[in-house]
């Protein structure tokens, strides 16, 4: 095996997905394979289907693993999209002893915008760079030149009252449930924006997740005074991040 291969894996709500990333280039050098989640999705279950995902590549190196949830030191601190019985799981630790292999985890947003920066939208770009992944939540990804800050959560924040976080009204979800167009999903999808230029002046907002693919459709919405860019890495750039992030972890560990 060589040392720049990692398995990378995305575990999102509904899918588990992985492939074996080249984390020099960002390619992902097998096909995607995909297993559904388990509902519902227990730290049991869910480590299963894990060890499944692993078993299927004959995978023994280390693994690179996106979470949808606060993600510190290895252990779940939230679980707004998952299965409650996560909090204070070492999420690390259960997929490690589930695969046999070391693991290592960070949140997916967090995932999405490091292989944004290193091999996407983001690659060079420096200053204050934002990724907001919509899909089923909102997930955040904040860089200050390239160095990402974890775990900023910024799709909970409140924007009109503190009834609804900002993932409730913006989620590619939320646009199905109240059956907005992207124009019209994108006119209160800029407030959020200007809403993140007042407390952060970003220089550039990376959207992925399914508001990646759509971009053309409401970016005529948006007025803001940073660039807004759409990922275009789309739906293998959880993997191929936390790929890279446990590459990067290994390198400081020897
Ligand atoms: C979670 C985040 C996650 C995002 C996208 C949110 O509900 O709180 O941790 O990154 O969904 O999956």
């Amino acid at each position: 095996m060589k040392d720049n291969i990692i398995l990378g894996v995305d575990i999102g709500g509904t899918g588990i997905k992985g492939g074996l990333i080249n984390v020099e280039t960002g390619e992902m050098i097998t096909e995607r394979h995909r297993l559904d989640t388990p509902q519902p999705a227990t730290p049991k279950a869910v480590a299963a289907t894990f060890k499944q995902l692993v078993k299927f590549f004959k995978w023994k190196g280390p693994i690179g693993v996106g979470f949808p949830a606060i993600v510190s030191h290895g252990v779940a601190l939230s679980a707004a999209n998952i299965d409650a019985s996560w909090v204070g799981t070492n999420i690390a630790k259960l997929l490690g002893e589930s695969s046999g292999c070391h693991v290592y985890v960070l949140n997916d947003a967090d995932a999405a915008g490091v292989a944004s920066m290193r091999f996407g939208a983001g690659k060079g770009e420096e200053g204050v760079v934002m990724m907001l992944t919509v899909g089923t939540g909102i997930g955040s990804a904040l860089f200050i030149d390239g160095q990402l800050v974890p775990n900023t959560e910024l799709g909970h924040l409140f924007l009109k009252n503190k009834k609804e976080v900002v993932e409730k009204a913006v989620s590619k979800v939320a646009r199905k449930e109240k059956e907005l167009t992207w124009a019209q999903w994108g006119k209160i999808f800029n407030k959020y924006l200007l809403h993140l230029q007042r407390l952060f002046s970003p220089d550039l907002i990376i959207i992925g997740g399914g508001g990646s693919k759509s971009f053309d459709e409401y970016k005529d919405e948006l007025t803001v005074d940073f660039r807004v860019k759409p990922a275009g890495y789309l739906n293998k750039a959880g993997a191929v991040g936390a790929a890279w992030y446990a590459w990067e972890q290994e390198q400081k560990a020897k």
